[in-house]
């Protein structure tokens, strides 16, 4: 593939082959790149998960990581996106991380001649959280078609509940939202459900960060009405079926989504998910920078 942006552009077969790469580095490694080749990471949106473990699969891989931080770079002096990417470009950097808090912020960069993984878009798509769920899910029952799946909380401000609903629908999944009315969100024919309705019968319960951030002050509740309407409290927790697992793509406001104790619990694969999450985004960087590599190949 050239660049990583949504999961929307990716085939089944895509998706299904970039997990199959990605278990593979899990258990046999992977190759390494050359000397000299070079990637950037600009995060104009805080993060820990997406950018660590970006920069650990790249050096994993044998890459150079260009240190590149938003406050201490020219984008404070009102430099474009456009021209901040096309300056890493110019200076021999091979691809590009981008996390950014404008949707589809990617459509700016048509000029760009190396490939982009999007790191995350405002509301818009986060594929390798999506992958990393995807294969994370995969791990656990080795199919998707038919399995029940919730995806309870933020839906509106979700760029993982755009991304996973997309995707596990394309994969046969059953997909489900559950939310409060005001962070409803009718981006795809996923129904709506009530929590206390499914809770007995799902594979996968998905909770969703409540994004203060991206909320008017009128639409926040208080942690606790959150936690006993939306989020997985003890009892529903003991509702879950034998085999179902827990998923939350962090960070946790702990006692909110999920109640604490059960963020480390025997059913919560909420840290599998980050463990996971390094050798999706080593697969995925493989395959863009050899895509990269046939082309300037094809030009010689
Ligand atoms: N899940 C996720 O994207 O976490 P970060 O915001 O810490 O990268």
């Amino acid at each position: 593939m050239k660049n990583l942006l949504t999961m929307t552009d990716l085939t089944k077969d895509d998706i299904m082959k970039i997990i199959t790469k990605a278990q593979d580095i899990k258990e046999n490694g992977a190759e390494t790149f050359g000397k000299g080749m070079t990637v950037a990471n600009l995060f104009f949106e805080n993060s820990t998960r997406t950018k660590c473990s970006f920069e650990m699969a790249e050096r994993k891989l044998g890459l150079e990581v260009i240190p590149f931080e938003i406050s201490t770079s020219s984008v404070q002096k009102g430099e474009s996106l456009y021209d901040t990417c096309k300056t890493l470009e110019s200076i021999g950097v091979d691809a590009l991380v981008i996390r950014h808090s404008e949707n589809a912020y990617y459509d700016t960069l048509q000029g760009l001649n190396i490939p982009v993984l999007n790191g995350g878009d405002g509301s818009g798509h986060h594929p390798t959280q999506s992958l990393l769920d995807i294969m994370t899910i995969y791990e656990e029952y080795g199919y998707f078609e038919g399995l029940k799946i919730l995806i309870s909380g933020d839906i509106k401000n979700s760029r993982v509940a755009r991304s996973n609903a997309d995707a596990l629908t394309k994969l046969g999944a059953e997909v489900m939202f559950s939310a409060p009315e005001q962070w409803k969100c009718n981006f795809s024919d996923v129904p709506y459900v009530e929590i206390d309705d499914v809770i007995e019968e799902v594979d996968v319960c998905m909770l969703l960060r409540v994004q203060n951030e991206r909320h008017d002050s009128g639409t926040t509740f208080s942690k606790e009405d959150y936690h006993n309407a939306y989020g997985l409290t003890i009892d529903r927790y003991n509702k879950l079926h034998d085999n179902a697992i827990v998923m939350h793509p962090a960070p946790v406001n702990r006692g909110v989504e999920i109640d604490t104790s059960l963020v480390e619990s025997s059913k919560s694969r909420i840290f599998k998910q980050m463990e996971n999450g390094v050798f999706i985004r080593m697969a995925c960087i493989h395959d863009v920078l050899n895509h990269k590599e046939e082309k300037v190949k094809c030009h010689l």
